[in-house]
């Protein structure tokens, strides 16, 4: 069998890894990969987010059966309506599906409709009404309506904090057409955790139960990013995990199915738990990056097996099973990044990571030059190590990063340390 994942994030070299492991599997492709993925997969350069046609050529040229999409542009986009138009069999949820990252004025109207728990909200897509309810109602949490990289979400203190970020969505339109609408919604307080699920439209498997550190500095302060950081296991007690299943999972699939958008893939709710309650912060109609690095190290069953079945409506005859150990995935990022940073810088110490039992080295913006790799990206490499328990990961974790080193190497001390110190 011949697979092709598509992205080049640690979250794709972390399915690559997993999926390299299945016997079946004679060949995996990967678009546009990295300089880890290449070491398992080969690696094509195709504008994935868009051109689609070229994607459909070379699964049809190679004889490749199977795809798995990793990033959420080009689902949103319809990849897997196209392809398999074209007749590959492509694991990931249709563009009517994906709108619900896609939207996020989608999303919440949908959760209003659907009496799923979520921040109190309201549209706009003028700059000047969107003043006017800040200057009455005092700073809200500010979303753009569309895909902004993980970094679409603000959250002023102030009104003129929140007035300047207005201004710069909707008249500077610093995220270009996604910023075209806005919500405004009310900020929620209480401890956050990511909740994701595989679903064939019928069946839903929890994953391993992980959290990712978003802001750039510790003690989660700074602006967002993609993810700095992951853990699994994360503590959910048996009745908050039967609430966000009742209230949350089940409702959202029930409801995307009566809106004519029945969805199969993987649904990941990011959520506040406050006073004990749920509520959805956001949905992602994909796997996390970086959770993914944290969680499928600590998956036990084949993952081809697993996709496949959520693909063709078996999932209800798979059983999800996690190794016992704990992972920590630290990301080792850019000077700069989210904002500006420089590329090319050489990477030391990385190449022996590979060599080591229960240390994963997952690649992200990493490229090989002259036989030597470098720098190619802000997130540069995710590293997930394995213990008996989240100190023990920790530990393992930054010892391996300590073994890693490049000119201008960012990256957050403290991840896990709410598991550490649960408050
Ligand atoms: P999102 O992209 O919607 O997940 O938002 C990114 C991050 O912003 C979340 O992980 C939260 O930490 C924070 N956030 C988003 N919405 C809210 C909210 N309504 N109240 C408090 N924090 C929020
Ligand atoms: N780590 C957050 C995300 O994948 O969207």
């Amino acid at each position: 069998m011949k697979v092709l994942v598509i992205g080049g994030g640690g979250r794709e070299h972390a399915l690559c890894w997993k999926l390299s492991q299945n016997p079946r599997i004679e060949r995996i492709y990967a678009v546009p990969g990295n300089a880890g993925i290449s070491e398992i997969a080969e690696c094509k350069k195709i504008e994935y987010e868009k051109d689609f046609s070229s994607l459909a050529r070379l699964a049809a040229e190679e004889g490749i059966d199977f795809a798995v999409v990793g990033p959420e542009v080009p689902l949103v986009n319809g990849i897997v309506d196209y392809l398999q138009k074209k007749g590959l069999a492509v694991f990931g949820p249709s563009k009517r599906a994906a709108l619900l990252e896609g939207s996020k004025v989608f999303a919440k109207r949908f959760m209003k409709k659907y009496g799923i728990p979520t921040a109190d909200f309201r549209v706009f897509s003028h700059s000047d009404k969107a003043i006017a309810y800040i200057k009455k109602e005092g700073p809200k949490v500010i979303k753009v309506d569309g895909l902004a990289a993980g970094k679409g979400a603000l959250l002023p203190n102030t009104k003129e904090e929140a007035v300047e970020a207005i201004k710069s969505i909707m008249e500077k339109k610093v995220f270009g057409e996604a910023g075209k609408r806005i919500v405004l919604e009310d900020r929620l307080r209480g401890r956050e955790i990511s909740f994701i699920v595989i679903t064939d439209g019928e069946t839903i498997r929890p994953l391993a139960s992980t959290q990712d550190h978003k802001p750039l500095y510790e003690g989660d302060k700074g602006p967002n990013t993609g993810g700095m950081g992951a853990y699994s296991p994360a503590f959910v007690s048996p009745s908050l995990y039967k609430r966000i299943m009742k209230r949350i999972i089940i409702s959202t699939l029930k409801g995307m199915k009566k809106e004519g958008r029945e969805f199969r893939g993987i649904l990941y709710a990011g959520l506040m738990i406050e006073g004990g309650e749920p509520k959805v912060l956001e949905f992602n109609v994909r796997f996390g990056d970086p959770e993914t690095q944290a969680i499928l190290p600590r998956l036990k069953n084949d993952l081809l097996e697993v996709l496949l079945a959520a693909r063709e409506g078996n999932l209800h005859k798979i059983n999800l099973e996690w190794r016992s150990q704990a992972a920590v995935c630290v990301v080792l990022a850019s000077g700069g990044y989210p904002h500006l940073y420089q590329k090319g810088k050489s990477i030391k110490g990385l190449e022996r990571l590979f060599r080591l039992r229960n240390v994963f080295p997952f690649c992200a913006g990493v490229k090989r030059e002259n036989q030597s790799l470098v720098t190619d990206g802000g997130r540069v490499v995710g590293i997930t190590a394995l213990g008996k328990n989240i100190p023990e990961a920790v530990r393992q974790t930054y010892r391996a990063v300590d073994k890693v080193h490049f000119e201008g190497m960012y990256y957050r001390r403290d991840i896990a340390y709410k598991a550490l110190n649960p408050s």
